[in-house]
């Protein structure tokens, strides 16, 4: 980061010494003062929860203009990405900062071809699980144990370990994830093949039984490697903030990746794309659109407690790029399956165009994001909605490892530790009554 020309001063109106603090540039984006020293100097802290106007870090992978919808990995646009590169490419590209050339590319699909195999005694590991527990559940126990099997990489100070880390992750995850379906259907577990593509294996060991041979769908697989494309990173959310202030106590890889998944299971988070598919399900149940109209009405009643899933962003003041490009993904996919009418996507345009004209969104500068057409694309292609958010977690294990190691390569980095404004009791004692 660059020390910028600009000072920031804070003047107190008690005639306290004004502090100066320095304004560092990146190369695009919100310049940040840097108040590491305002605690020191003036005994205050600033209050900012939430993290509306604050800066977590420096990092140099993802970058988003709210404003405008854009959306960067690497300084490439997420269109551009998603239409010329697979998703082996775009995890290559968010950890080591270049696109792969070929030589490059194949090696790395190779490596991570050959860690997708997960150790037989995971196996046993999911046996405790209920067989109707929520996938989220067992894959946030999965990916901690993974902790359990890997003390040969545990060095998070050296860079090899790291990487050797990120690709074990990579490659497990949709190993992890295909076991808890299989799990979850009383199916036998399906086993990696390495003829296939990444996308491929997944969709495999997803829905081949021993039976018979699965052949691989190639519009379902260029539609699901693109879903995740789209979701492998987004700057400091709230579970890649998760992973990173796990992260920081200096922690196993597998322990702060578990930490991710049980912040992004959350409904306001990644959890979004199933909590949207049920509501679009509700509401086509009672209705469809016919009853859009009622729906929002509720909507924008705040004392319904009725959220419009999928709609919405704490950075996106526009359109999310990733929404636009996942409803291009999905018509794709429902023509290419037959399925040009279905009823919830459909629904769910009608639910775009009502919304986008509407004051109370357009004063909120509320649109659709990346959770809201995700879901219709993975039910067309047969993934259950409880799975949704358990796909999520495996794109974004490539931003998450990729941000964990940016942090842990700052030789200055510290651990994470946020203080408060108190307001509980002062100090009392304890009635003598008592003991
Ligand atoms: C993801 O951070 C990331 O980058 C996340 C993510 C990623 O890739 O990692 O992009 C993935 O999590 C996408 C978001 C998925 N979540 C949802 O779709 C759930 C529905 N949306 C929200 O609950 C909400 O929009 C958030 C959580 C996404 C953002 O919340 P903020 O920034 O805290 O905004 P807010 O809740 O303060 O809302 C501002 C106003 C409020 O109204 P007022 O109090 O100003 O009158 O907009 C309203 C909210 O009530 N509002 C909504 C709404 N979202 C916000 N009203 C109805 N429906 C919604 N969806």
């Amino acid at each position: 980061m660059q020390l910028s020309d600009k000072k920031a001063t804070l003047s107190f109106s008690d005639g306290s010494p004004s502090i100066e603090f320095p304004v560092y540039q990146g190369t695009v984006g919100p310049d940040v003062i840097d108040i590491r020293k305002l605690y020191g100097q003036s005994g205050m802290f600033t209050y900012d929860p939430g993290f509306m106007s604050t800066a977590s870090c420096e990092s140099g992978i993802t970058y988003i203009d709210g404003d405008k919808g854009e959306l960067l990995y690497r300084g490439y646009p997420i269109d551009q990405l998603a239409q010329k590169c697979d998703f082996l490419d775009i995890c290559y590209l968010i950890l080591n900062g270049e696109l792969p050339n070929e030589t490059q590319k194949a090696e790395f699909d190779s490596n991570v071809t050959h860690h997708t195999m997960v150790n037989e005694q995971l196996h046993f590991f999911l046996r405790g699980f209920r067989r109707d527990a929520h996938p989220m559940a067992v894959l946030t126990g999965l990916v901690g144990a993974l902790s359990a099997f890997y003390h040969d990489s545990t060095d998070i100070t050296n860079p090899h370990h790291r990487h050797v880390s990120a690709i074990r992750l990579i490659a497990k995850m949709p190993t992890l994830v295909a076991m808890a379906y299989k799990y979850s259907q009383g199916q036998p577990f399906i086993y990696p093949q390495n003829d296939l593509s990444y996308t491929g294996n997944f969709l495999r060991m997803m829905f081949a039984t021993p039976c018979e041979e699965y052949k691989v769908n190639e519009v379902v697989e260029r539609a699901l490697d693109r879903i995740f494309i789209l979701h492998a990173d987004h700057e400091q959310n709230a579970s890649t903030s998760t992973v990173r202030l796990c992260g920081s106590s200096g922690t196993n890889p597998f322990a702060a990746i578990a930490a991710g998944v049980g912040c992004l299971w959350g409904p306001a988070h990644g959890g979004a794309n199933e909590a949207c598919l049920q509501m679009l399900e509700e509401l086509q149940a009672n209705g469809g659109v016919a009853k859009v109209g009622e729906f929002m009405e509720k909507v924008k009643d705040k004392n319904s407690g009725v959220r419009l899933m999928g709609f919405g962003h704490r950075v996106y003041k526009n359109y999310d790029p990733r929404a636009k490009l996942m409803q291009e993904t999905c018509k794709e996919v429902l023509s290419a399956l037959g399925l040009e009418n279905d009823p919830l996507f459909k629904l769910a345009m009608e639910l775009e165009r009502i919304a986008l004209e509407d004051q109370y969104f357009v004063d909120r500068k509320l649109y659709p994001n990346v959770d809201f057409y995700s879901g219709i694309v993975q039910r067309a292609i047969g993934i259950p909605t409880s799975l949704f958010t358990a796909i999520f977690a495996l794109a974004r294990t490539v931003g998450w490892i990729a941000q964990w190691s940016e942090m842990l390569s700052d030789p200055d980095y510290k651990i994470g530790r946020p203080r408060q404004l108190y307001t509980g009791a002062q100090t009392r004692d304890v009635p003598s009554n008592r003991g």
